[in-house]
């Protein structure tokens, strides 16, 4: 079923209201792991990942794959077994255990000199290395994100959107011309798909509609 929405009363430009300056500590996202609160793990993986995976790939193969605040997403495994290796980051160490135990897959730690209290978790096979730090103790993450890409390469980058007068978040709404104004001068920015993603728990937020927008990211220069 094709969930294209088009949005009742969208909001756009910078309008994200009383979220301004909202962020999530790393302590509460390990207290959510820790709390088995997760709302955010799609245990069969994101539907969008799976349609546009075409366009990130673009018939290459033998790619290394960068998952961002990787959490344990399923997809990490999808695309090691197609033969790509992937490299993640997630502040949650349990979140990383539970992705190698959920998929029995055997690994091994290393810290990771460079960054004080960091660890590499890394398949015994070598084609799944997750870092245990802050994304931020490597960098900032859209300057890392542009460092990371090369010439031509592609990022999906999924954001949400609902009017953020109406839940505090998180997740918190990111509205294009933030994506423009973070990466506007380094890629080509083109909106994939809006998806109603409206369920229940949005509706006990207070929303009336909740979208998840993809965007394709092409690096150019
Ligand atoms: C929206 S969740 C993504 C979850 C993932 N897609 C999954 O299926 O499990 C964001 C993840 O980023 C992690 N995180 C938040 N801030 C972080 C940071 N500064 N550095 C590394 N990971 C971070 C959280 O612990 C959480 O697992």
């Amino acid at each position: 079923m094709d969930r294209s929405a088009a949005a009742p009363g969208v909001l756009e430009g910078s309008d994200v209201g009383s979220q301004k300056d909202r962020v999530v500590t790393e302590e509460e996202w390990l207290q959510k792991w820790e709390m088995g609160n997760i709302g955010f793990h799609k245990e069969q993986g994101h539907p969008l990942l799976q349609k546009y995976l075409n366009v990130l790939l673009n018939g290459r193969s033998g790619l290394r794959i960068f998952f961002p605040l990787c959490g344990k997403a399923v997809e990490m495994k999808w695309l090691a077994d197609m033969g790509h290796s992937v490299v993640g980051v997630e502040v949650s160490e349990q979140a990383l255990k539970e992705f190698f135990a959920e998929h029995s897959l055997p690994y091994h730690e290393e810290p990771v000199p460079e960054i004080s209290g960091a660890k590499k978790l890394q398949s015994t096979s070598g084609n799944i290395s997750l870092y245990c730090c802050s994304i931020y103790d490597l960098s900032s993450y859209v300057s890392l994100m542009i460092t990371l890409m090369e010439k031509n390469s592609s990022y999906l980058l999924v954001t949400v959107s609902y009017d953020p007068n109406k839940h505090k978040g998180p997740p918190f709404y990111v509205p294009e011309s933030e994506i423009k104004s973070l990466f506007g001068n380094h890629c080509e920015i083109k909106c994939l798909q809006k998806v109603d993603d409206f369920s229940d728990r949005h509706r006990q937020w207070g929303l009336d509609y909740f979208l998840e927008v993809l965007y394709v990211l092409k690096f150019v220069a």
